[in-house]
């Protein structure tokens, strides 16, 4: 397991499970709900890239809003340590306990509870998972705002405590424009109900936004509303090869412009990134197989008119072609083409991970110094045992700089960090664009953070979570809090 567990200490001041804890959750929520089972806490326990691993001895999963506020009362009130849990696809090591926390996983809270087709306001419990919400709105004539690889599993309770970015917020924006409501239980059980669904609302503060993206640190989000756009019948994708970083960035800046309003999604792989999903990944195959390039991007239009979307996009790809921005490139014939052009993009991950060992950095960085930061790295590690991918949401600025290695290894971590750190913070970035802080990076929020910003940060947790019982040792640095 990776090495940033070792370095917290568990804080005395936490309880631990007894007997009477199990029969008074029993009691409130019948002993199928109260999991103690070792398979299942195993799962639990271990975050999706086998980095992080807590040792809880028990998970809950309430049914609804009441049943989780009286778990979080009765655990403030013991001084149990509680970690929220969605889809644990989280990739900070924020949703696995550190040490025996108690797991409050929101599967069972799964329920859609409206949805206004004239508004296109979605109502829902957290647990919902996300590609569930996908289907249910595609069948109503809508699409999500927010789409990402991990959509079969990652709830929406998980992707709005950590405002997931994803693949289409070039085109949709973050969670905090689109989630216009939400309900959540604080540690002392205080139910929130700030459940609006209206698109405009000035009464004072609007403290939604203090749940979206705190990663359980300040309460459990129960439900969300979110604002849902209208599916649009013109969708094309097209796959694109490049032969420099410049040439990507140039692309971009011509995209912006020549496609505009149509413009869904625009991201990057090097080939690294490609040649790691053609190797680990089975079912994929590449589009462009007359040659290897240095860069590919993946750019989608949507829009509201067939003819005259395509007639942009190939206007748009001629002009690239004719300027030399785009070596090569394919335009998906039908939707199975489109996935699969989608397919590669959102394997990386995956294809990391079955690659072994992996060193996730996911980075804001002005466009045009962003690629040197992973040539940099390259040049740094100098390492066959290491190899250095790049990715990411090229059209947000977000890095997703990784590296993988057969095992994790603390030569390799000392080479990485804090060089990638301070070269972050040197630009102006930030070293968490769209996977939050968690345990991996809670020590490391100075780099992007002021101190008094980060004081009042710990201010606030105080405030909401007085005897620091949710999510401790993540996201702001523990010993702030104790
Ligand atoms: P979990 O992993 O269970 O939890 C994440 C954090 O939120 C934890 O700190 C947890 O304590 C907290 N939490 C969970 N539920 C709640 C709740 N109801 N109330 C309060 N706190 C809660 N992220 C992106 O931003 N963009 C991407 O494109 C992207 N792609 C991904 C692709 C893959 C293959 C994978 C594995 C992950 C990806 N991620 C991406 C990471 C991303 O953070 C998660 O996938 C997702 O948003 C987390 O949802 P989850 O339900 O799995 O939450
Ligand atoms: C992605 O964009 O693929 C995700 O954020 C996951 C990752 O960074 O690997
Ligand atoms: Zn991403």
């Amino acid at each position: 397991y990776g090495s940033e567990a070792s370095i917290v200490q568990r804080n005395p001041k936490f309880s631990t499970i007894n007997n009477d804890d199990i029969t008074y959750f029993e009691k409130i929520l019948g002993a199928k709900k109260v999991i103690q089972d070792n398979e299942e806490l195993e799962t639990a326990n271990t975050d999706w890239m086998n980095k992080y691993k807590g040792s809880s001895k028990l998970m809950l999963q309430p049914d609804n809003t009441e049943e989780l506020s009286q778990i979080l009362k009765y655990c403030n009130s013991r001084c149990l340590a509680v970690v929220p849990q969605g889809g644990n696809t989280g990739l900070v090591g924020g949703s696995v306990p550190v040490f025996d926390e108690v797991i409050v996983n929101t599967r069972r809270m799964n329920k859609i509870i409206s949805f206004d087709e004239v508004s296109g306001v979605l109502v829902c419990e957290a647990g919902c998972i996300l590609e569930n919400l996908i289907s249910f709105l595609d069948q109503k004539g809508f699409i999500m705002p927010l789409d990402l690889g991990a959509k079969g599993s990652c709830q929406i309770g998980g992707n709005v405590s950590t405002n997931a970015g994803g693949l289409r917020l070039v085109r949709y924006g973050s969670l905090h424009g689109t989630v216009l409501g939400l309900e959540a239980v604080l540690a002392n059980g205080d139910v929130i109900d700030m459940l609006g669904t209206l698109r405009k609302d000035n009464t004072g503060y609007d403290l939604k936004h203090l749940f979206i993206g705190s990663e359980g640190s300040l309460g459990i989000i129960t439900k969300v509303s979110i604002l849902t756009p209208p599916k649009l019948s013109a969708v094309n994708i097209a796959f694109l090869a490049c032969e420099d970083y410049a040439s990507c960035q140039k692309l971009l800046f011509q995209a912006k412009r020549r496609l505009g309003e149509i413009l869904s999604a625009f991201e990057f792989l090097d080939a690294q990134a490609m040649n790691l999903v053609l190797h680990h990944l089975d079912s994929v195959r590449n589009p462009l197989p007359s040659s290897i390039y240095s860069f590919y991007v993946l750019i989608e239009t949507t829009g509201s008119n067939e003819s005259s979307d395509k007639e942009k996009l190939e206007a748009f790809l001629l002009h690239a072609m004719e300027t030399g921005l785009v070596s090569d490139g394919a335009i998906a014939q039908d939707s199975s083409q489109a996935s699969s052009f989608w397919h590669i993009r959102e394997g990386i991950p995956e294809a990391l991970q079955k690659a072994g060992a992996v060193y996730k950095y996911d980075l804001s960085i002005p466009v045009e110094k962003m690629y040197d930061l992973v040539e940099d790295m390259r040049l740094r590690l100098g390492d066959d045992r290491a190899n250095v991918v790049g990715y990411g949401h090229l059209g947000d600025g977000n890095l997703h700089l990784n590296v993988s290695a057969p095992k994790y290894d603390d030569d390799i971590l000392a080479k990485i960090e804090p060089f990638v750190y301070e070269w972050t913070s040197r630009h102006r970035g930030s070293i968490s664009a769209e996977h939050g802080l968690g345990l991996m990076k809670a020590e490391k929020i100075y780099y992007s953070k002021s101190s008094e910003t980060v004081q009042l940060m710990a201010s606030i947790k105080r405030l909401l979570d007085p005897n620091g019982v949710l999510n401790p040792y993540k996201v702001i640095p523990p010993s702030l809090l104790s």
